[in-house]
């Protein structure tokens, strides 16, 4: 094919803003703890929505951050999302003479929306449809105690929609439904897009072009309808549109409403979704693929990459985040470069092998977005991963 692949992406893109040696035992942490499920506290191991949490502690949200961190500054900022941190990853491995990898976006005038630009014009997105405007920028504070728990640790998460509650389907333009390949990514945190999935993946099939979907714990439904399965959209129609689901096993336990991933896997394939991959962390993934737009495949397990695991044992620099978002990136580029070959009907298996070397280099730094030194730089590094695993699948 010689013709410029478009991908186009939407949905959740913020900023991790993280303070490391919060001591949640403290005598000004403890009046923002939960005191009981759902009032909007905080948590060890949890997140909570920054408007709940602000009527909790009933003080502006700088004010809570000051009187917790003592003022500081963050330890480090990163771009997070499993949109953006995909489309990101995904834009790495593929070449921009072949492939043109956009993003549409909302983030606020304050400075994590300053962060997140200048961070961003680093990568090789193009932010097609990206605007600064007057909400906060969607962000995860993430308070840290290393000595929580004896010592094992654990962390609290406070995420902001902001921005991303302005994001509408009607600010998505005709170039977004034309492109060849459409990714809705953590659409969870993006709650009208979220909202309206069935109508804009119906559509997007009507013109003919691929969409991918990748998924983000819901806490927004969860806690909506407490215990009931997550919707996709406004139907179940939306799976049937959905050329290829990427979720991890939580996630795919909580979208169908079971608790097997057997029985999930029989719930995606019931509502006729073309392709199903599951994530499981260090665990195997499961595939499949019916036919429709991958090459057919029949329920596979597929193990992480060993090498990963190896040098695990001894490097400890990075740490698991963003291995999905990484993972689902690897997959995009392996499905626009098997396409750019002129591949009629894509390998899920060979995708699925750029996915997991993708996700598991990404435990080997800090956060889930890598920023390259020069165009070229990671993919270099992951090829290394990628012939190792390859030799590893065909040993077994
Ligand atoms: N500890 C690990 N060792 C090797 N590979 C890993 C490890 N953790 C993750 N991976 C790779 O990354 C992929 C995705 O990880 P995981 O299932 O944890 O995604 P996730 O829960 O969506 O993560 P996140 O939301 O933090 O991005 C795994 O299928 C695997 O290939
Ligand atoms: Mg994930």
């Amino acid at each position: 094919m010689s013709k410029k692949i478009i991908v186009s992406g939407v949905g959740c893109c913020l900023v991790d803003i993280l303070y490391k040696d919060i001591d949640f035992a403290s005598d000004p942490f403890l009046p923002f703890l939960s005191l009981k499920r759902g009032d909007g506290g905080l948590t060890p191991g949890h997140l909570v929505f920054n408007e709940e949490f602000v009527e909790f502690a009933g003080l502006p949200f700088e004010t809570v951050i000051t009187k917790i961190t003592g003022g500081r500054k963050p330890d480090k900022k990163n771009i997070g999302g499993p949109s953006i941190v995909s489309l990101i990853h995904a834009a790495q491995l593929t070449d921009p003479e072949h492939c043109e990898i956009r993003f549409y976006g909302r983030c606020g005038n304050d400075d994590a929306g300053k962060y997140l630009l200048y961070s961003l014009q680093k990568t090789p997105v193009i932010l097609y449809d990206f605007k600064h405007i007057e909400n906060i920028t969607p962000s995860t504070v993430v308070l840290s105690d290393s000595s929580y728990d004896n010592g094992h640790g654990e962390r609290i998460f406070i995420n902001s929609i902001g921005a991303a509650r302005d994001f509408a389907p009607d600010d998505l333009d005709d170039d977004f439904f034309n492109s060849d390949i459409v990714v809705f990514g953590g659409t969870a945190l993006v709650p009208s897009i979220h909202d309206n999935l069935t109508g804009l993946l119906r559509k997007v099939k009507r013109n003919g072009s691929i969409t991918v979907v990748n998924t983000v714990f819901d806490f927004r439904n969860e806690k909506l309808n407490a215990g009931q399965r997550w919707p996709l959209g406004n139907s179940d129609e939306s799976y049937q549109y959905t050329d290829l689901l990427i979720a991890n096993n939580e996630e795919a336990l909580r979208l169908s409403g079971e608790s097997t991933a057997e029985a999930a896997i029989r719930f995606f394939r019931e509502r006729k979704v073309p392709a199903l991959i599951i994530t499981n962390g260090s665990k195997n993934i499961t595939v499949y693929s019916n036919g429709q737009f991958f090459e057919p495949l029949g329920l596979t397990e597929m193990p992480v990459s060993q090498k990963v695991t190896d040098e695990l044992k001894h490097n400890k620099n990075g740490d698991t985040t963003g291995c999905g978002d990484n993972f689902v990136g690897g997959v995009i580029a392996s499905i626009v470069n098997q396409i750019q070959k002129g591949i009629k009907q894509p390998d899920i298996l060979e995708a699925c092998c750029w996915g997991i070397v993708s996700g598991g280099f990404a435990c080997f730094y800090m956060g889930g977005t890598y920023l390259e030194k020069k165009a070229g730089e990671k993919l270099n590094k992951i090829k290394t991963y990628y012939e190792a695993y390859i030799r590893q699948i065909k040993s077994r």
